[in-house]
């Protein structure tokens, strides 16, 4: 009998699936498939470029009279994203004529608004200060890339939920160490207000559905409860609409809408944010007229006039737009942005965190914006930085590079 007979093990090559791998750099891949969709295949296995993310700027109110919570950020990381780590990757890719970014974080709440209009609105608790009558609250969330061009200047662009990612952009701004302004052009968002941050809306939702084409991403349509597009004077007079409110409906639903109505509470809640600006007005009065539906229908008004003030005490518990939207010009639409929100409803949570790509020409032309070329000058530097819920203050990391890597 012979021993046992041993095989060495043949090293054999099997075909390992192309798994990202992180990097140290952000290295932008030539390709000649365009890379213009999250779906795209390039992104299943581009290597990423991990963020550890640290305070930059923090602990910051805005100065301006008028707006209030708006500092979501304001304890820089304990606050982004509830203090849970936001997990930051990018990935990048060039073609003959255009450059791609894609930026992954985590931030489990939706924030769409900016400066939303509230009447007798909270508090805030971090800025003292009147909240009654018309005041501008809340924030949105927030990305904001910064390319270095030399002598102090920055080419910054920064996607904002509320005001640049609904049309399908990021804002184009120019930084001459001074601070970011809008390149030239008409910007994609236009303040939605009568005076100051306490004069109130000048327009709100006239009922028609927002269907919009953007590209590359297609067709879409806006939620009325953060979005403006399709609008008409803000009618109505909310000061009489407020009394009429104490009046007829606080009983059941509430002095502030809160549904704890001071002798019939329904715990029905009429302020949550956003829920008026959904509303029509034929809707409005066909449901709360009707006694079929609506328990108080004897206390809603039949006058026209009325209707209309309540209807604007109403809008005010939701936050009418601080901004409506148009279709941006010039240097203000270089870059195109694509991202993962439904922006046909925007609701809370955002279980799976923001998906979004960047897309601008490698050389759009214009003085304003950097230029890339894989090589003349392959190496770029930027900062990254995110806000949630806020516009002053900010996390993120500075000294990070860009390579284009060279043509294979
Ligand atoms: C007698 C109590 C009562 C009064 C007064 C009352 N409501 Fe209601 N309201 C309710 C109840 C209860 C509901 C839930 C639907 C139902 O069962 O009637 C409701 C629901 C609503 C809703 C639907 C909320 C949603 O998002 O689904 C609206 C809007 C509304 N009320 C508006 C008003 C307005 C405006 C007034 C004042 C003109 C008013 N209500 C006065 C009891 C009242």
């Amino acid at each position: 009998m012979t021993g046992c007979t041993y095989y060495e093990n043949e090293s054999i090559k099997i075909p390992q699936p192309e798994v990202p791998n992180a990097t140290t750099t952000l290295e932008a891949v030539y390709v000649t498939t365009v890379p213009n969709k999250l779906t795209s295949k390039y992104w299943k296995t581009a290597d990423y470029l991990p963020i550890t993310a640290q305070n930059q700027i923090i602990g910051k109110v805005p100065v301006e009279d008028g707006l209030f919570n708006m500092s979501g950020t304001f304890g820089g990381l304990s606050d982004f994203n509830q203090g849970e780590i936001p997990d930051i990757s990018l990935k990048a890719a060039y073609t003959s004529d255009s450059l791609y970014i894609l930026i992954s974080w985590k931030d489990s709440k939706y924030n769409a608004s900016q400066a939303n209009w509230f009447y007798n609105g909270p508090e805030d608790p971090k800025k003292p200060g009147s909240t009654t009558g018309w005041t501008s609250q809340q924030n949105d969330d927030k990305l904001i890339l910064s390319f270095g061009m030399g002598s102090g200047k920055s080419d910054v662009w920064k996607w904002s939920l509320a005001l640049s990612e609904p049309l399908g952009y990021a804002i184009d701004m120019i930084d001459n160490g001074t601070g970011a302004v809008a390149d030239a052009g008409n910007k994609m968002y236009m303040r939605n207000a009568l005076g100051d941050n306490r004069g109130g809306p000048k327009y709100d939702w006239n009922g028609i559905q927002q269907e919009l084409y953007r590209k590359p991403s297609g067709f879409t349509i806006l939620d009325p409860a953060f979005y403006m597009l399709n609008k008409d004077d803000f009618a109505g007079d909310v000061v009489k609409g407020e009394v009429y409110f104490q009046k007829e409906c606080a009983g059941c639903h509430g002095i502030t809408g809160d549904g704890e109505g001071t002798t019939n509470p329904v715990g029905i809640r009429l302020n949550k944010t956003g829920q008026f600006n959904r509303w029509t007005r034929q809707a409005l009065d066909a449901f709360a007229s009707d006694p079929g539906k609506h328990e108080g229908a004897v206390h809603y008004p039949t006058i026209e006039a009325e209707r209309e003030d309540l209807f604007a005490r109403l809008r005010g518990f939701s936050g009418v737009p601080g901004y409506y939207l148009e279709n941006p010009t010039g240097s203000n639409s270089d870059i195109h942005a694509v991202s993962n929100v439904q922006l046909g409803k925007i609701d809370s949570d955002n279980t799976k965190g923001y998906t979004v790509l960047l897309i601008r020409a490698l050389n759009t032309g214009s003085g304003d914006d950097i230029v890339f070329s894989s090589t003349s000058k392959p190496v770029y530097d930027f900062t990254i930085n995110f806000m949630d819920n806020d516009n002053l203050n900010l996390i993120g990391a500075n000294n990070k590079q860009l390579t284009l890597k060279p043509k294979q």
